[in-house]
C-alpha cells in the first residue's frame, strides 16, 4: 500500500535534513558568534559548517536538476504550488549565495579560513577597501535575517500541511513512500 502521494528519494531526502540542519545551526552561530567568542571559536566553526553547506548543496543543485521533484498531491491551488516553487528555489540560492558571499567577504580579513582545524580554504584576491567586500558583508548580514524569516514561512507551512490539510506533503520528504 502507498499513501497514493509520490516521495522524494532517499538521496535528496538526507541532504534536505542535513543540509536544512546545517543551516539552523549555522544561523544561530552567526548571530551569537561575538557573544560565544570567548567560549569556543564560534566563528571558525561557522565558517566550516558555511563551506560544507556549500559543497553539500552544489551536489544538492545538480542532483535536483538530474532528478526532478515528484509532482505535487492533486488539489494543492495553484497560488500556493507557485510560492512553494519560488520558495525552494530561492532556498537553492541561499544555501550556494551565502557561503559564496561569506567566503569572499572573510578573504579580505587576517586571519585565515580553516575548515575544521584541518585545511584552509584559499582566499579571493581582495581586500577590505573593495566595494564588493562591504556589500557582500552586508548582503551576507540581511540574507541571513531575511532567511531565518524565510524558514519560519517554510516551517509553518509543511506543519499546516501536515496537522491542518492533512495532506501527506511532509512525508514526502520524511520518508520513503510506505511499500512503494
Ligand atoms: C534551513 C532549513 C531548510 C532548508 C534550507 C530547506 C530547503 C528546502 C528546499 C530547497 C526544498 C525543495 C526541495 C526540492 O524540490 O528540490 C524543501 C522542501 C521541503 N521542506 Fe525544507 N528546508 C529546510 C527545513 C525544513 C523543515 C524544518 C521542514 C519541516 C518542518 C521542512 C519541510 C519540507 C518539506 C515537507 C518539503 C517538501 C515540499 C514538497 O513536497 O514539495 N524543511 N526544503
Ligand atoms: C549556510 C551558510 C551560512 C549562513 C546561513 C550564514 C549566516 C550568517 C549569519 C546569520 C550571520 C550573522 C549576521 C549578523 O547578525 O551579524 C553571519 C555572520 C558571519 N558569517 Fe556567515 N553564514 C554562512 C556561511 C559563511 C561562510 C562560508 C563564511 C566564511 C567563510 C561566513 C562568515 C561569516 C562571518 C565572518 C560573519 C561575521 C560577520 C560580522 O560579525 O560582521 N559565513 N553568517
Amino acid at each position: 500500500m502507498t499513501d497514493g502521494v509520490l516521495h522524494y528519494n532517499a538521496v535528496a531526502r538526507t541532504l534536505h535534513w542535513t543540509i536544512g540542519l546545517l543551516v539552523i545551526v549555522n544561523i544561530v552561530l552567526g548571530i551569537t558568534h561575538d557573544a560565544l567568542k570567548d567560549v569556543f571559536p564560534a566563528i571558525q566553526l561557522h565558517e566550516s559548517i558555511g563551506a560544507t553547506v556549500l559543497v553539500l548543496s552544489l551536489f544538492r543543485l545538480a542532483w535536483r536538476i538530474t532528478h526532478p521533484a515528484p509532482p505535487l498531491p492533486d488539489g494543492i491551488p495553484a497560488w500556493r504550488r507557485t510560492a512553494a516553487k519560488s520558495l525552494h528555489w530561492l532556498f537553492y540560492a541561499l544555501m550556494i549565495g551565502m557561503p559564496l558571499a561569506g567566503w569572499i567577504f572573510t578573504s579580505a580579513a587576517k586571519w585565515p579560513i580553516t575548515i575544521f582545524w584541518l585545511f584552509d580554504l584559499p582566499k579571493f584576491a581582495v581586500t577590505k577597501t573593495d566595494p564588493i567586500v562591504g556589500f557582500l558583508h552586508q548582503a551576507h548580514v540581511v540574507a541571513g535575517w531575511s532567511w531565518s524569516g524565510l524558514l519560519l514561512i517554510h516551517i509553518g507551512a509543511a506543519l499546516q500541511h501536515q496537522f491542518v490539510l492533512r495532506d501527506h506533503v511532509l512525508n514526502r520528504m520524511w520518508r520513503a513512500a510506505p511499500g512503494g
